[in-house]
């Protein structure tokens, strides 16, 4: 039986403490390991985590400070680990074939060779593996939240599904002079949607529930996968106790396939507004008003909410207007009591947003995101084509500013790896109120189109961009970028 909505306490993930700081860097460790978890009330679910825990621990980084994870991975399968949004070196970002193995396996070089006979594999000497891998992130790149996740090729969705996922935060002197509503006035919010079987296990329709050999969903998941149960930071439709004070809401969309369209309601059917302080790339120029924000796999936004209109002992649920029955509702706040407020949302918020405008770019480039035929099967094509890791789609020069246009026939999450981008365009038109900022993922609506423009900057080499649809992505719709 499913719980019962608003009953279960809003979990925050707990933030992981770094092992060592040895010359400036921080240096943390993560295991990767099976762990049978309390989601729904009662049961253990059988999930693969980061450090035992789902969500996966918070890394807190600053500005500028790198930092090193160090992944070991004791799961049965190889994994990959990338920062999402992360301003990164190639060999750090977590490509598709660079493999952390499992530790132990006696099968773990025949599985690293099994990969190399795959469809679309190509070049073996892609390959690169290791037991465990460093990862290092400069962190020189503007304060925002990121996440870190799977990356697999062609297993990136069901291993977010069992649990790879987990936020990592950039801070910086100049946010934290803002007066925004800080400490537990802000709130990390990842939201996923899962389906569960009779005893707690995760469903997922994975043709190779060992997701060992053969990659893909049963044929009617082509479009994506998606629960009917809605978790925040790993709980089911949770309840949170607030002051009727503003709150600051971090709020990352860690589903698969599913798209919500949020708004904040209170029990006498008013709706609060939504004040949008910061994109997936960080703080906007100033704040934007929403009554309601759709939010696509991927994407994250920052919000205030002050609740200080609502009166103590009221309510205030988060609700999504593209769910019906069950799936309308993701959590509730509880409003406790009235408090004293020092936050502030001010009027400017970030100055250091790239200004890049039409002539400045060196090249126009299209892309079409669409369904198509690969290896004799359905997939997801970019550019009329699946992914192949040895094939280079793009290369540009270090530096060079261009111009995306992009075209959906469904809709497809758009994620560039490595940088930001502004919206220029979309559907012909303006951009939207919540196109604004510096973005890494952008939700293509069906059948339209929108401009991207974006300075490749910082490190040379091998990126990707695909659709965050972790199906989709499975399924042949990523692309390489070469960066010369
Ligand atoms: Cu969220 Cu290619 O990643
Ligand atoms: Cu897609």
């Amino acid at each position: 039986p499913l719980p019962p909505a608003f009953r279960t306490p809003l979990p925050l993930p707990a933030v992981l403490k770094p092992v060592a700081t040895v010359g400036g860097v921080d240096r943390y460790e993560v295991t990767q390991r099976e762990a049978a978890i309390e989601i729904l009330p009662g049961v253990r679910t059988p999930m693969w985590t980061y450090e035992g825990v789902f969500p996966g621990p918070t890394i807190e980084a600053r500005r500028g400070r790198p930092v090193t994870v160090t992944h070991r991975n004791e799961l049965p399968v190889p994994t990959v680990v990338h920062l999402h949004g992360g301003h990164t070196t190639a060999a750090s970002d977590g490509y598709p074939t660079d493999l952390v193995l499992p530790e132990g396996r006696h099968d773990a070089t025949h599985m690293a060779h099994h990969m190399h006979d795959m469809p679309g594999m190509g070049d073996p000497r892609a390959v690169v593996t290791r037991l465990t891998r460093d990862y290092t992130f400069p962190m020189d790149q503007r304060s925002t939240m990121l996440w870190y996740h799977d990356h697999r090729m062609d297993f990136t969705a069901p291993a977010i599904w069992r649990g790879l996922a987990g936020l990592h935060i950039i801070r910086d002197e100049e946010e934290e002079g803002l007066g925004l509503p800080a400490g537990d006035r802000e709130l990390p919010l990842v939201i996923t949607d899962r389906a569960f079987d009779g005893e707690g296990g995760l469903l997922y329709p994975s043709l190779d529930p060992g997701l060992r050999e053969r990659p893909g969903v049963r044929e009617s998941y082509l479009a994506g996968v998606l629960g009917d149960v809605i978790l925040v930071n790993g709980a089911p439709w949770p309840v949170h106790e607030v002051d009727a004070v503003r709150h600051r809401l971090r709020v990352l969309n860690a589903s698969n396939a599913r798209h919500y369209e949020l708004e904040a309601v209170t029990d006498d059917g008013r709706r609060l507004d939504l004040v949008q302080i910061g994109a997936d790339q960080g703080l906007l120029a100033g704040p934007v008003t929403h009554r309601s924000l759709p939010i696509a796999p991927a994407e994250r936004y920052d919000l205030v909410v002050d609740f200080s209109g609502v009166p103590a002992g009221g309510r205030v649920r988060l609700r999504n207007r593209l769910g019906s029955g069950r799936t309308r509702e993701v959590m509730a706040f509880r409003i406790a009591r009235t408090a004293a407020d020092p936050s502030r949302v001010p009027p400017v918020l970030s100055r250091d947003l790239p200004s890049w405008q039409r002539p400045d770019a060196a090249r126009v480039r299209d892309f079409s995101f669409r369904a198509g035929r690969m290896h004799g099967g359905h997939g997801w094509l970019i550019g009329g084509l699946p992914f192949d890791p040895a094939r280079t789609d793009v290369t540009t020069r270090l530096g060079d500013v261009e111009i995306w246009r992009l075209i959906a026939d469904v809709h497809h999450p758009v994620h560039l790896h490595l940088v930001g981008f502004r919206v220029l365009s979309r559907g012909g038109r303006a951009p939207r109120p919540h196109d604004a900022g510096l973005k890494d993922t952008l939700s293509l609506r069906p059948g339209e189109s929108a401009e991207i423009i974006t300075r490749f900057t910082g490190y040379r080499g091998r990126y990707l961009f695909h659709c965050h649809n972790a199906e989709h992505e499975d399924m042949g719709m990523m692309a390489n970028l070469e960066i010369i």
